[in-house]
């Protein structure tokens, strides 16, 4: 089969400088929504009519598998698909889809399809507001005779309940013809492919109709309002495939994911959590509320307490994280490691059950297995032209409110004294400390307040 998917219109309800079907949804734009459907169908053309905002649609989504077909000027629906004519192999169906109707199901098209057959079927649903909607028109017998916008329909057609999502399946071989026959002397001054409909009739070829699973799969987007709309409807669809899958959400409400989300057994995710990009978690994972979790991968039997902030990170099984950890691209942290608040890990390894627990800053550092960062811990790993690595290693204690200045090597076992300014390396098994000797000065008196 041919699928066209139509998205040349602006939407101008959208206010927005970016063409409408590249706004997203679950962090991916409303037209890869639409192709990643359309691909599941394995067609054998996948054709895009493109035209307001043309060069950032086409570079936003191009792909080998996608043919572009331009429609400069936009006069209409069936204008629009009268742009791909050229492109489509006329041995095949071709299937029409819009570019703004992101949530539409394979199964649904799949049972369009075959509603279909070699002829013509129309994807259609009963609203009980159809105020905008094409009408389908039937005769007495139930028989599909034609489409009436809205804008052209009578009376007694407005009360139709039954409208047009637009999404329809066509004969190839006669598209052409019926094409050139639309004409666009109508409410809208446009080319309806709707009007192919009653073309079918006259050609004899019955019109068949097929109705979505939900109503959901036909809505549009036309406006901020709608978009999130969907955006909730889409995280609910998720959020619905992951408890039936195992995980246990705490509000299947209060979940994003704008990316792929995969998951052991007995995965907990409380409120509030956000997961972006690729995101891994690992039997029994638990994640507490309000966390950002962005191309991680978390090992089994970590817990992540709340406000935790992770991208481009690799946590190890049994790891203890949170709450306020925040590790940026690099951070590789080994089994049973503690990462605790307010604690910055970026571009760091950290061996087995080493632990940060508080305050601390470790960037471009390789740190060892059981090691102690104490709170207040910095590694000064930029000079403010390069970055220089710090090494701890296995078994070292870092005393609270240490500066690394790296490159530094804290040696195996060693101690390093509270508030020590490391500038040379630690000896290994040894307590080295950099502070001055505490004095008291007898006889020192606190100033006193000036008199103006
Ligand atoms: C269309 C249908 C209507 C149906 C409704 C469902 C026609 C004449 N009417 O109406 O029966 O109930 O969709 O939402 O088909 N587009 C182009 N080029 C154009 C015009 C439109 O690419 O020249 C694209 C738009 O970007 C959009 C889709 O086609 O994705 C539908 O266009 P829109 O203007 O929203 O159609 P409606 O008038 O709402
Ligand atoms: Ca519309």
């Amino acid at each position: 089969m041919n699928i066209v998917i139509l998205a040349a219109g602006q939407g101008k309800r959208m206010h927005s400088q970016l063409p409408k079907v590249l706004h997203p949804i679950g962090g991916k734009a409303l037209a890869s929504h639409v192709i990643d459907t359309a691909r599941s169908l394995s067609p054998e053309r996948l054709i895009l009519v493109y035209g307001h905002g043309g060069t950032i649609v086409r570079s936003t989504l191009a792909a080998d598998d996608i043919c572009w077909a331009e429609q400069a000027q936009q006069l209409g629906t069936g204008h629009a698909v009268a742009q791909a004519l050229p492109q489509l192999s006329s041995a095949a169906q071709t299937l029409v889809l819009y570019g703004d109707v992101p949530l539409i199901s394979a199964a649904t098209l799949g049972r369009l399809l075959q509603a279909a057959g070699q002829g013509v079927a129309v994807l259609t649903v009963d609203l009980a507001d159809p105020t905008g909607y094409g009408r389908i028109v039937r005769d007495a017998a139930g028989n599909v005779l034609r489409i009436v916008e809205q804008k052209d329909a009578d009376a007694a057609e407005k009360a139709i309940r039954e409208i047009n999502t637009g999404i329809m399946v066509l004969p190839t071989d006669r598209l052409a013809g019926w094409l050139s026959a639309l004409k666009n002397d109508n409410a809208q001054g446009e080319y309806y492919l709707t009007d192919l409909v009653a073309l079918a009739v006259d050609a004899g070829i019955s019109v068949k109709t097929a109705q979505p699973a939900a109503e959901w799969e036909v809505l549009g987007v036309n406006s901020k309002l709608q978009l999130a709309e969907l955006e909730r409807r889409h995280q609910r669809n998720q959020a619905e495939r992951l408890m039936v899958d195992g995980v246990r959400l705490v509000d299947p409400a209060r979940i994003d994911i704008r990316g792929q989300l995969t998951h052991g057994r007995d995965v907990a995710i409380d409120v509030g959590c956000v997961f972006e990009g690729r995101v891994e978690l690992g039997d029994a994972v638990e994640v507490g509320p309000y966390c950002v979790l962005k191309n991680v991968k978390v090992g089994p039997g970590t817990r992540i307490a709340a406000f935790c902030h992770f991208e481009d990170a690799t946590i190890g099984p049994d790891g203890v994280l949170g709450p306020y950890a925040r590790l940026r691209p690099g951070a590789e942290l080994g089994p049973e490691v503690h990462i605790g608040n307010f604690v910055e890990v970026k571009k760091s390894r950290i061996g087995a059950q080493s632990k940060a627990n508080h305050l601390a800053y470790i960037g471009d550092a390789e740190i060892g297995q059981r090691v102690n960062i104490g709170a207040g811990t910095i590694t000064c790993n930029y000079d403010g032209v390069n970055k220089h690595k710090t090494i701890i290693e296995d078994d070292a204690f870092i005393g609270s409110d240490t500066q690394l200045v790296a490159p530094v090597t804290v040696g195996r076992g060693a101690t390093l004294g509270a508030g020590t300014t490391l500038t040379k390396n630690a000896p290994p098994d040894t307590l080295t400390v950099s502070r001055a000797k505490q004095m008291s000065l007898t006889g020192w008196q606190r100033p006193i307040k000036e008199k103006k």
